[in-house]
This record gives C-alpha cells, sequence and structure tokens, in this order.
C-alpha cells in the first residue's frame, strides 16, 4: 500500500503493527511526511522503519519530530554524553520480559518510545507490542464499565523479582533510587484521537478504593485482555531497524530467550501528556516529585 505522500506501508499485524518502505529517517523529512507517519502511527500504533542505520543523533532528530523529548529516564543512567538516550543493554542483567508501558509510574509518561537495534542475537531478542485500544474494545461490556471507573496506582518501587546477579541488583538499585507513584485512569482517552485503551501494565501495582486481592485479580482480568495473542505483534530485529510506537495505547515485551548472548537497544522518548479518563479527570502525583528532571511539565 502507498499512502498520498509516497511511502509504503505494510500491515505486519491483524490489529497492530506496520512496517514502513521506502523512508530515509537519515534524510530531512517533510513536515507533511511527518504527518503522515503521525497518522499511520495513531493508527497502527507500532510502525517499524528496516535497515536505518542512525547513529544517537539520527535517532534523537527523528524522535524530536514528534513532540519535546525527554530525558533518558528518571532515575536510571543515559547513554554516556547522550543524557536523551537510554541503553536497552541486555547485558546490565535486567531484561524487560513483564509487560509494560513505558514510565507509567510518572504522571506524564511518554507519548511514544523510539527503539533503534545497534546489536541483537542471531535468535531471540524480539520485542512484542500489544494494542491496548483494541483489548478495551474486547472486554464484555460490563467489563468495560467496570474498567471506566477504575483507577490504578503506578509505580516504580514493588515487589521485583529476585536479581539474578550483582549487575542486575545494582541496576535495580538505580531504578528505585527515586521512589514513585502516579494515579491513573485504567481507561485512557487518547489525546490525538479520543479512542479509549487500557491503561495498566507492570507498573500498575494496585487499584484505587481496592485491596491487594481484588487489585491483583482485575488487574490480572484486564491485563489477559491486553496480551491476548490477536492484540499483539512481534517484531523481529536486525541492526539498523528502529521502532517507533504509541506509549498512550500499548504495552511491550521483550522475552528474555536469548541466554547471554549481547542485545543492545538505544532508546528515545518523546514527552507526553497528562492521561485522561473517560469522565475528564486527569491524573496525578500520589508520591514522589513531579519528575521535571525527566519530562516537561505539562500543560
Ligand atoms: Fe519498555
Amino acid at each position: 500500500m502507498t499512502t498520498g505522500t509516497g511511502f509504503g506501508l505494510r500491515r505486519i499485524g491483524g490489529r497492530i503493527g506496520a512496517e514502513i518502505l521506502g523512508v530515509d529517517l537519515g534524510t530531512d523529512l517533510a513536515p507533511a511526511l511527518v504527518t503522515e507517519i503521525n497518522s499511520a502511527l495513531l493508527e497502527h500504533k507500532a510502525l517499524v522503519f528496516r535497515d536505518q542505520h542512525l547513529d544517537d543523533a539520527g535517532q534523537l532528530r527523528f524522535a524530536a519530530l514528534f513532540g519535546e523529548l525527554t530525558t533518558a529516564h528518571p532515575t536510571v543512567s543515559s547513554v554516556k554524553g547522550q543524557p536523551r538516550v537510554l541503553p536497552v543493554d541486555g547485558d546490565e542483567g535486567i531484561r524487560a520480559n513483564q509487560w509494560h508501558t513505558d514510565v507509567t509510574f510518572v504522571r506524564t509518561p511518554p507519548k511514544a518510545s523510539t527503539l533503534r537495534a545497534i546489536v541483537v542475537p542471531p535468535y531471540g531478542g524480539n520485542t512484542l507490542i500489544a494494542n491496548a485500544g483494541a483489548a478495551y474494545r474486547d472486554l464484555p461490556e460490563p467489563l468495560r464499565e467496570l474498567a471506566d471507573k477504575l483507577w490504578a496506582v503506578h509505580t516504580n518501587d514493588y515487589d521485583y523479582a529476585a536479581p539474578r546477579s550483582e549487575k542486575a541488583a545494582e541496576y535495580r538499585r538505580r531504578f528505585v533510587s527515586r521512589k514513585y507513584r502516579s494515579a491513573h485512569p485504567v481507561v485512557r482517552v487518547h489525546p490525538e484521537t479520543g479512542e479509549r485503551g487500557l491503561f495498566i501494565g507492570g507498573f500498575a501495582q494496585s487499584l484505587v478504593g481496592l485491596g491487594p486481592s481484588d487489585s491483583r485479580d482485575l488487574l490480572r482480568l484486564f491485563q489477559s485482555y491486553v496480551t491476548r495473542p490477536e492484540n499483539i505483534v512481534r517484531v523481529a530485529w536486525n541492526p539498523g531497524d528502529v521502532v517507533l510506537f504509541d506509549n498512550r495505547i500499548t504495552q511491550h515485551y521483550a522475552p528474555d530467550d536469548y541466554g547471554d548472548l549481547p542485545r543492545l537497544l538505544h532508546r528515545v522518548t518523546v514527552a507526553g501528556d497528562v492521561p485522561v479518563g473517560v469522565d475528564g479527570t486527569l491524573s496525578h502525583v500520589v508520591e514522589g516529585d513531579d519528575a521535571s528532571h525527566y519530562t516537561p511539565a505539562a500543560a
């Protein structure tokens, strides 16, 4: 399929994901083209650009086409000399083999994430991305009505599995060195499309007004709709590939299936706005600062 401004688009999943063909992200992209890419992002939620071979500067330039950038992470160190680039390094001992939306423990999680593959294992090390809007629509009506009313508290500091190595333990200590807790609606209204999506994932640890047991059970139930195979696209990386996903209505997961093989991606994220629930209520901070060192203050 070819779009109005001339790039090709090939869907790679039934409900999420498209490859964008014929665009060189290393060149200056015309504003009309950026608008088209953003429209494709809103529709397909995860876009794959093969064989781009950007450097950090190129990835930063590309991400910045979609809005102001965040710094690398609220607590984790950036790539040396690149305060807005986060290394996603399997060798750090921490692997994102848990479904999550990026940085939802702050009040203003990123709008979009870009990932760029630098070193990938010969097999495994894929990234799975799920459509949280389709998950919401899959809910039976009574569950949708329940979800519409619920709020979840997201935190970076919870009972993680025991780290497997000293490196992993050190990473974990850094990850939780500042504690954040933010309350977000379980159903977020997408600020650009109005589409409703389940906004939960790994950092959502409890539901407001419910005890731990009910919280776990309900979060697990809603989460099971996000992670249905129908709602997922699986991206197999080659070095040089770039993925752009809409962090407001997706979750992702990096299977830990590559043993001790090296895997290195760089992540650059675009700042988001404050999530809004179906009744118009905005997310709020429960504990911790406003993370203004990480993300620009939302209007
Ligand atoms: Fe992530």
